[in-house]
């Protein structure tokens, strides 16, 4: 047997491939490398299902108007005490009021909170329970929540408690100031209909809205491009008819993914594309690609530092469409759904791409960068055509936190809707109807279509129009996708983060587009 024989080329392109794979100065550890927690939020209140109330606890009682509900829970003379303050009070039962009452009979405390609306919708059970236990955050006792009659509504008012009662406190380690962790039960005679409602959808709805709020409320220390893929695939874990594929920035680069390999080529931590396909029914999937920017500085088009923190949550829509893809398989939804995050980081740097650069998406468009702090849409360019030729869906939406204009014209109630069909339009505005997400929708008109003409590439991805820039930027996205295609873009820069606290979401991240999602993909794959 001769010894093979290797030649000097090939040792030193040997050699050179593992420089390339191990440079002499890697590094291994990123930041500081000392974890900022090693714990997870504290305990929340856990939820149960009872036909008869424990006798000690406090009482959450909810309300569709003054009159007080045919409840087991109150003695004759408890009920008349609660009328007597009820009417002293002049509590009417409107959503958002709530009355609180102490010192009568064994309870306690009781606390009256209402759910009736305006318009005749019927009751808003979840926004009632979790103002109640909003309130009740620091009360040391066990809770008992009366008022919905039927197992639906005992299952809405469980999820507005579970989405009330989120917290963000993992970075807190004075534990004296630690909300409080007693059980409620939710009691009435439906309850174990309830509980299965409970067990079967919204639980998983509730847990997968907070896995979007933890991800968007971490800091971009913890959470980068990588690490996102972590932790989402982590909460994926064991769910079934759930595939996930992970494209590094070799694999995208191979690809042309010049535009969101581009936004991250200014950061140490490499940029990610994560599609999870969720298959719990047949035909093609409907797709949902979110804004995954784990930190936007802005680039070398650098932000003022006022509120730049805030950037940190600049993933928003990547986190809510794997909550939303989440909740389905939880729940075996009979969908189908194929969920895209565009992940990268927008630093400044060395290497970072900069004002004038050209580059060139997966599907061969080019674009001219005017501005490196538009770069939601870059990351976007690449992932609407990816997933619409890999995937071929039916129909695809796209979440983001775009623009700061969107937040100007519609403020802190409504995402911006863009699409160029009513039929998909339509569609969403049901949906969010329904979910309580709203949507305001907003022009996308032909006209404002040239606020995106390049004089050197194909588009550009900024520049001084009259266009507004929530629609230029709605343009942009859809340039890069087939006019064939039924697509909407949701723009969530103004709903994302909550600066005071709303019944279902606490102060924060709002995870905003979960609940509308998961809506618009059940209603739409049921007909
Ligand atoms: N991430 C921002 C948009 C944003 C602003 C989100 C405020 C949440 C709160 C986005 O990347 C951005 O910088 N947009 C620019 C676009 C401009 C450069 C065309 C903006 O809105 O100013
Ligand atoms: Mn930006
Ligand atoms: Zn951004």
């Amino acid at each position: 047997m001769t010894k093979p024989k290797i030649s000097r080329l090939a040792l030193l392109s040997a050699l050179s491939a593992l420089t390339l794979a191990a440079p002499i100065n890697a590094q291994s550890v990123l930041g500081s490398g000392v974890p900022a927690s090693t714990v997870p939020n504290s305990a929340e209140r856990p939820i149960a299902f009872a036909e008869q109330a424990p006798a000690d606890a406090g009482l959450i009682i909810l309300m569709q108007s003054a009159e007080l509900p045919d409840i087991s829970a109150l003695s004759p003379a408890e009920r008349s005490a609660v009328e007597a303050a009820i009417a002293s009070a002049d509590f009417k039962g409107k959503t958002g009021s709530t009355l609180e009452l102490r010192g009568i009979g064994g309870h306690p405390l009781i606390m009256l909170a209402g759910a009736s609306k305006p318009d005749d919708q019927g009751p808003d059970w979840k926004s009632a329970a979790g103002k109640a236990v909003q309130k009740l955050k620091t009360e040391d006792t066990e809770l008992t929540l009366v008022g919905p009659p039927d197992a639906a509504g005992m299952a809405e008012a469980a999820l507005g408690l579970d989405l009330g009662q989120y917290r963000f406190d993992r970075y807190q380690t004075d534990v004296e100031t630690a909300p409080a962790s007693q059980k409620v039960t939710l009691s009435g005679p439906q309850a174990s209909a309830a509980q299965t409602l409970w067990n079967s959808r919204h639980k998983h709805l509730a847990d997968s809205v907070k896995l979007t709020r933890d991800l968007q409320s971490e800091p971009a220390n913890t959470l980068y491009p990588q690490s996102f893929v972590d932790r989402v695939s982590a909460a994926f874990k064991g769910v079934p008819n759930v595939r996930i594929e992970i494209l590094d920035e070799a694999a995208m680069r191979k690809m042309n993914m010049g535009a969101i390999v581009g936004v991250g080529q200014g950061s140490p931590r490499g940029s990610r594309m994560m599609v999870v396909r969720y298959t719990g029914g047949s035909g093609a999937p409907l797709a949902l690609a979110g804004k995954g920017i784990t930190f936007d500085t802005g680039g070398i088009s650098i932000k003022p530092n006022k509120g730049m923190w805030a950037m940190k949550a600049d993933m928003s829509g990547a986190a809510a469409v794997m909550g939303a893809t989440l909740s389905l398989a939880k729940s075996r939804a009979p969908v189908n759904i194929v969920a895209v995050a565009a992940l990268a980081e927008n630093m400044p740097g060395a290497n970072a791409q900069r004002p004038g650069d050209v580059v060139r998406t997966y599907g061969g468009k080019t674009i001219e960068i005017l501005s490196t702090d538009a770069e939601g849409r870059l990351v976007l360019a690449d992932a609407v055509q990816y997933v619409a030729d890999r995937y071929k869906p039916f129909a695809l939406v796209d979440i983001a936190t775009l623009t700061g204009s969107v937040g100007r014209a519609v403020g802190d109630q409504y995402a911006g809707l863009f699409a160029r069909e009513d039929a998909i339009a339509d569609r969403l505005m049901k949906a969010a109807k329904d979910s309580g997400e709203h949507l305001w929708r907003l022009p996308l008109h032909p006209a404002y279509a040239k606020a995106i003409r390049s004089d050197i590439a194909d588009v550009k991805n900024s520049g001084v129009t009259d266009a507004p820039g929530a629609s230029a930027g709605a343009h942009f996205i859809g340039y890069f996708v087939d006019e064939s295609m039924p697509w909407a873009h949701l723009d969530i820069a103004g709903v994302d983060w909550n600066n005071s606290a709303k019944p279902l979401t606490p102060k924060g991240a709002s995870g905003f587009g979960v609940r509308l999602l998961d809506q618009l993909a059940r209603d739409w794959t049921a007909e």
